[in-house]
């Protein structure tokens, strides 16, 4: 089984933009991730790696307010999306791989003061079915995981099985064009052409990601489970193509464009990786 270690929402492609500024929430205010009752540490900033799916997890749990929903993030490695989730008051469950990473999950969330509502589970996404209850999850994420797993269709299957009717899934995959255009842009011009051959979009042996996704094949995925997708979002579809120069002047206004292009094609499609929000019927 393979396991990529912990942290970050990469995908295991070039990140460059992590410039951190404030983005515009659905309310209108601004905010920085989501609200949070505790005071001791810092709220999460959004970043241009970050802020297309937080405005739509947002609008997720804004539908849902005043309840407490059951999380469950797949391979959530350090409890970046996970922590913010249970300082706005949701139980989440961390099913990851790596205990590196689960061990730094449980240290930031016992920092965050939510470590009661966090639970850390060692464990193989390829064997979700049989680690969650059939129909018991409100909000499934599973970021940066598809890319690295055995079976992508039959975590999938899980994850919809896991959720209750009417439960939600947040999808990010790495995207398959902008690891050519990346490659091309830096003069790889092989390694573009073997992503762009290759039927999973994979570079190579060495490639650490084993697979990417276009907007359609993506989709395919989830609506092959039964899932209605709702939404489809570009994540960073300037940041990592941009000269560190360009994103230094002006982060504020590399992240608002970055949001105005996220749900655009055909700038979505070129998106470094692809959010799909989704639910079970
Ligand atoms: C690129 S990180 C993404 C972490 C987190 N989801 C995020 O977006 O910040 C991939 C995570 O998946 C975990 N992982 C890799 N293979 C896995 C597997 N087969 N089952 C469960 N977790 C796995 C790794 O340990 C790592 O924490």
């Amino acid at each position: 089984m393979p396991s990529t270690g912990a942290g970050g929402v990469s995908g295991g492609d070039p990140v460059i933009g992590t410039a951190r500024v404030r983005v515009p929430l659905p309310s209108g205010r601004y905010a920085a991730g989501v609200d949070t009752a505790s005071t001791r540490t810092a709220r999460p900033l959004i970043t241009a790696r970050t802020a297309a799916v937080w405005t739509v997890l947002r609008r997720e749990l804004d539908r849902h307010a005043g309840r407490r929903l059951t999380v469950l993030d797949v391979g959530g490695g350090t409890g970046g999306f996970a922590v913010p989730l249970a300082e706005a008051g949701h139980a989440v469950t961390v099913i990851d791989a790596s205990p590196d990473a689960l061990a730094a999950l449980t240290r930031r969330a016992a920092d965050a003061g939510v470590a009661g509502r966090v639970r850390a589970v060692q464990g193989d996404g390829d064997a979700l079915s049989s680690l969650v209850e059939p129909g018991s999850v409100d909000l499934i994420l599973c970021h940066a995981v598809l890319e690295v797993v055995d079976d992508p269709a039959g975590v999938v299957a899980a994850i919809a099985t896991a959720l209750r009717p009417g439960g939600a899934v947040s999808l990010l995959v790495a995207g398959r064009a902008a690891a050519i255009l990346g490659r091309a842009i830096n003069g790889h011009l092989p390694a573009a052409a073997a992503v762009a051959a290759d039927p999973d979009g994979r570079a190579g042996a060495r490639d650490t990601l084993r697979r990417r996704y276009d907007v359609e094949t993506a989709a395919a995925l989830l609506s092959t489970a039964g899932l209605e997708v709702e939404e489809t979002h570009g994540v960073r579809v300037l940041a990592d193509l941009l000269p560190a120069t360009v994103l230094e002047e002006d982060p504020q206004a590399l992240l608002e464009l970055e949001i105005a292009l996220a749900s655009r094609p055909p700038f979505r499609d070129i998106a470094s990786q692809l959010h799909l929000f989704a639910r079970r019927p």
